[in-house]
Order: C-alpha cells, then sequence, then structure tokens
C-alpha cells in the first residue's frame, strides 16, 4: 500500500474549507492507504499561541479527525509534539535548505506582511518542519488543499537536494512526495468574500463555518453571507464568484456534482437556495458534532488513541533519523 501522510494546525477550529480540502479526502481513503494523520501544533506556534488555546484546539482538531470518520484500526493519529523527530529531523534539513528558497514562499509573504516586525524564525522555517513532517514516514502522497501546493513542492526539491547531496551510491534516503489534491474542493473560499481563501486564522469568524458551528449558527452565517444581484443560482467563476462558491459547498455536501446541483439550483432565488443550503450543511455536521461532543466528554479514550498513535509513528521515525543521521556522518552510540 502507498503511504499517505497529511496535517492539520490547531491555529483555531477547523471549518469546512479543511474538512472537503483535507479530512474528506483522508477518510474517503482510508482504505486503499496506509495513513497517517496528525495534528501540527508545532507549526501553530509559528505565530503567537495561547497556551490553554493550544491545548484545546490541538485535543479538539484530534476529536474531529475521529468524529468526521479517520478509524483508529485503519489510520495512525497523533500529535506532532509528541514524535520528538520531527523537530530533529527539521534542523538536519534546515542545513542543507537554501535561505532563497524559503524566501519565496507565497504564505510566508503573506503572513510576515501582516505581522510587521514580529516575525519569527520558526514562520520562516514552517516549510522545512513541514518537510521533515512528510519525509521522516517515507510518504507517497500528500493529501491536501491548493493552498498547500507551493509547499510540497519545496518539500520534493529538499528530498532531491538531500538525496543527490547524501545518497549512497545511487540510493535514495528519501521518497519524493507528491500531493493529492481534489479538483473542486481544494480551494473553498470565505463566506464575505469570495475572491479569497476561507481560512481558521480570518478575525471575522462570520467569514467561514466551522464543522462545530452548532445549527443556528450556520442559519445565522449563510444568512448573512455575501451574495449578488444576479437572477438564478449558477456556476460563473469570474462574475459571480461568492455563487459558485456557494454552489460547489452545497454540491460537495450533498454528494452531487457541480453541474447536478447546478440544474437543481438554476432558477431558485437566493432565499430558496440559502434555506437549502442551511438544511444541507446542518444535517451533514450534526453527526460530526454529536461523536465530537462525546469523544471530548471522556477524553481517555482520545488521549490512549493518540499516545498509541504516537508511539507507532516514533518508530517509522526513529528508522528515517538512524538512516539520515548515518549518511550525514554523525557518529552512532551502540
Ligand atoms: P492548515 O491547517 O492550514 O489546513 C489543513 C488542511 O486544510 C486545507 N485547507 C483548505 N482546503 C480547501 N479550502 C480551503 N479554504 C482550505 N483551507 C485549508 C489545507 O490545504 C490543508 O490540507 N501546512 C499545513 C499543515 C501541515 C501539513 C504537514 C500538511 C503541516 N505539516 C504535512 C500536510 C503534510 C497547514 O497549514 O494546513
Amino acid at each position: 500500500k502507498l503511504r499517505v501522510v497529511s496535517g492539520v494546525q490547531p491555529t483555531g477550529y477547523l471549518h469546512i474549507g479543511n474538512y472537503l480540502g483535507a479530512l474528506r479526502q483522508w477518510v474517503l481513503n482510508q482504505d486503499k492507504y496506509e495513513n497517517l494523520f496528525f495534528v501540527v501544533d508545532l507549526h501553530a506556534i509559528t505565530v503567537p499561541q495561547d497556551p490553554k488555546g493550544l491545548a484545546d484546539a490541538t485535543l479538539s482538531a484530534a476529536a474531529l479527525f475521529l468524529a468526521c470518520g479517520i478509524d483508529p484500526s485503519k489510520s495512525t493519529i497523533f500529535i506532532q509534539s509528541h514524535v520528538k523527530a520531527h523537530v530533529e529531523l527539521c534542523w538536519l534539513l534546515n542545513c542543507i535548505t537554501p535561505m532563497g528558497w524559503l524566501e519565496r514562499m507565497i504564505q510566508f509573504k503573506e503572513k510576515a506582511r501582516k505581522q510587521g516586525e514580529n516575525v519569527s524564525v520558526g514562520l520562516f522555517d514552517y516549510p522545512v518542519l513541514m518537510a521533515s513532517d512528510i519525509l521522516l514516514y517515507q510518504a507517497d502522497l500528500v493529501p491536501v488543499g491548493e493552498d498547500q501546493q507551493q509547499h510540497l513542492e519545496l518539500v520534493r526539491s529538499i528530498s532531491k537536494r538531500f538525496n543527490s547531496l547524501y545518497g549512497k551510491k545511487k540510493k535514495v534516503v528519501f521518497k519524493e512526495p507528491k500531493p493529492l489534491i481534489q479538483d473542486s474542493t481544494s480551494r473553498i473560499m470565505a463566506l464575505d468574500d469570495g475572491t479569497s481563501k476561507m481560512s481558521k486564522s480570518s478575525p471575522n469568524d462570520n467569514s467561514r463555518i466551522n464543522i462545530l458551528d452548532p445549527p443556528d449558527t450556520v442559519k445565522r452565517k449563510i444568512q448573512r453571507c455575501k451574495t449578488d444581484s444576479f437572477m438564478g443560482i449558477v456556476s460563473d467563476p469570474v462574475g459571480r464568484p461568492e455563487c459558485t462558491n456557494l454552489l460547489n459547498i452545497y454540491a460537495a455536501f450533498t454528494d452531487q456534482s457541480l453541474a447536478q446541483a447546478e440544474a437543481t439550483c438554476r432558477e431558485m432565488s437566493w432565499g430558496q437556495f440559502k434555506k437549502l443550503l442551511t438544511d444541507a450543511l446542518i444535517a451533514y455536521l450534526e453527526p460530526i458534532q454529536t461523536k465530537y461532543h462525546e469523544l471530548r466528554k471522556e477524553e481517555s479514550y482520545l488521549k490512549q488513541v493518540l499516545k498509541e498513535g504516537s508511539e507507532y509513528a516514533s518508530s517509522i521515525a526513529q528508522e528515517t533519523i538512524g538512516k539520515v543521521k548515518d549518511c550525514m556522518g554523525f557518529v552512532g552510540t551502540d
């Protein structure tokens, strides 16, 4: 089986963009691949985090993995910081990664612009830690949303560079993982602006539907979301970005193609469509939320799953670390 590796940041609570871009694919392909999924708490601290908030968001994300259908008997789930090798490999890769490669990263440039003078070295190094997350497990495939594409290209470049510098007698040390990006839902847009990505870090909570939003919140957010004054609900990415995005979300949550959803909604008014979309979202999210709240009420099960996950992940990670350090010339302890 090919190995799949992916993660989410606990920098807030997961939204339907994270679900449609990443988690849903993880669940759908769970039987096809060998899977490792993790909550990347070390990535979260590249921007300021409140300690209590970080702990809660970390456990919340892990519980959502399970609530959304990740089955611990089929997939390994864990918290990134519980496997120390991520940080160790990050340092080793830092030393072979040119600064210029990181300076080109769009996400860094965007986040750095917002933060002004307080940008941390960690934020700059974020993509190398991500490379470590992936290369540590010799991943074949990385299911992510479109915003991670550039990071994935960098991971491949780092892998190639390491192999060419240290691969002995043409034997590769790292695989070159490929991104797995779903066409239709790889970029879910914000509710208040159909031209910007739905994001955990937007200060406006009304710009996103969180997976854990209760029914009345979903209803209110859809009621208030940005619309337009055209007739009918049709897809028109350039002329009607908000309409296209909402139709796409509706299609995804009702398991239809965009064309099928369009056929149903073409003649509708905004009022009719919003009601349909609201009902579909609430119905879809309800069982996930019920399962989530059960898991959070009695956390010992969740913590046990995470503990076993990190033990298994560590055993794979240690093998890679041993190989990498050996290639680089570190003296072993035995
Ligand atoms: P993060 O936490 O921002 O997002 C988690 C996943 O959700 C996808 N995503 C979206 N997909 C569609 N539409 C959107 N609006 C949307 N917003 C987010 C992201 O592409 C991602 O797949 N750097 C990563 C976390 C990470 C990681 C890794 C991922 C760290 N190490 C190793 C894969 C493998 C991130 O910030 O994702």
